[in-house]
């Protein structure tokens, strides 16, 4: 990573030293790595609270086109909502705290710009949860991936349940909240929950080649596409088609498309802004 942001603005402009991510940035991707290894990147109020600014901002920062989400250390991607916080918890603080944990990966999925999930061990939990919110996952081999909360005596509380039967179907969602399992990669990815696997050591650069590749098309194509889809997930075929073609009209006033077609033309290759 070229260069290191500790600091994110908060809502009223101040600077707020980052104690759980930390944000690089390199050739038009942003790398969002959670750091709190010795509890496996557990996600407690202060890292989903750090993950909402932060991502504020990558979101309108115009030199960004790709964010790669990863968790520090090699043992795990995220295990989980914080246990340890959650143990004293009354009822309606549980509530907030999943309210909570919802808002911040709505956002994720929200965000205009491509959110990768590169996972290199556990993702449990509100940890797959948390990946599950990106628009695509990549994960090494070595990767572990369940939502074990039942066997805690709880539900998936950040999304999952709702994103999981979207993604892979009533049957597999059930199966992997029922069974609490930790599934190995190669599983998740059969079942369409995972979307590339690379070995542990091709985990890096396999995501970064795919962050390039993504970060080199139209960016103002591909926000009103994410859009587009994300909406579609939510209504049905017919309202997802007027959608669909309210944001192809629109992709017509972009220099993007200006640009990719003047290129496809004069046969180079096409140089996007984004906008
Ligand atoms: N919250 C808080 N701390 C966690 C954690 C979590 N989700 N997962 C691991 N840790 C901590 C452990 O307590 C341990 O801390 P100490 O060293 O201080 O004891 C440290 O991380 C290392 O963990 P282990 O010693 O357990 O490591 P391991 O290799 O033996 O096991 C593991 C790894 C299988 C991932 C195991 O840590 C585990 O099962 N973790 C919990 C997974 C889980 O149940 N996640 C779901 C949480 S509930 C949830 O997410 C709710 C929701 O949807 C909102």
């Amino acid at each position: 990573m070229s260069e290191q942001s500790p600091a994110a603005a908060g809502e009223g402009g101040e600077i707020i030293e980052l104690q759980h991510l930390e944000v690089g940035f390199e050739e038009g991707i942003a790398r969002v790595v959670i750091q709190r290894p010795k509890a496996l990147n557990a996600l407690n109020t202060e890292v989903l609270v750090e993950l909402d600014l932060v991502l504020d901002e990558l979101a309108v920062d115009e030199t960004v086109r790709v964010i790669v989400l990863s968790g520090g250390g090699d043992k795990a991607f995220v295990a989980g909502a914080d246990i340890a916080e959650m143990a004293e918890m009354e009822p309606l603080e549980a509530r907030a705290f999943s309210r909570m944990g919802q808002a911040v990966l709505d956002q994720i999925e929200g965000c205009p710009k491509p959110v990768i999930a590169m996972i290199q061990g556990y993702a449990l939990g509100g940890g797959l949860e948390l990946a599950l919110a990106c628009h695509l996952r990549v994960a090494s081999t070595a990767a572990k991936l369940g939502l074990p909360e039942v066997g805690l005596g709880l539900i998936p509380g950040f999304g999952g349940t709702q994103r999981l039967m979207r993604l892979a179907g009533a049957g597999v969602a059930r199966e992997w909240v029922l069974t609490a399992e930790h599934f190995p990669a190669e599983e998740a990815w059969r079942v369409g929950i995972v979307n590339r696997l690379f070995a542990p050591e091709e985990l890096e650069e396999g995501t970064l080649a795919l962050a390039r590749r993504i970060a080199s098309q139209g960016g103002a194509a591909q926000a009103l596409a994410l859009e587009v889809m994300r909406r579609g997930l939510e209504t049905g075929q017919g309202e997802g088609e007027n959608t669909e073609s309210d944001a192809f009209g629109l992709v017509f006033a972009t220099k993007d498309r200006h640009e990719g077609i003047r290129a496809f033309l004069e046969k180079r290759k096409p140089s996007f802004q984004g906008r």
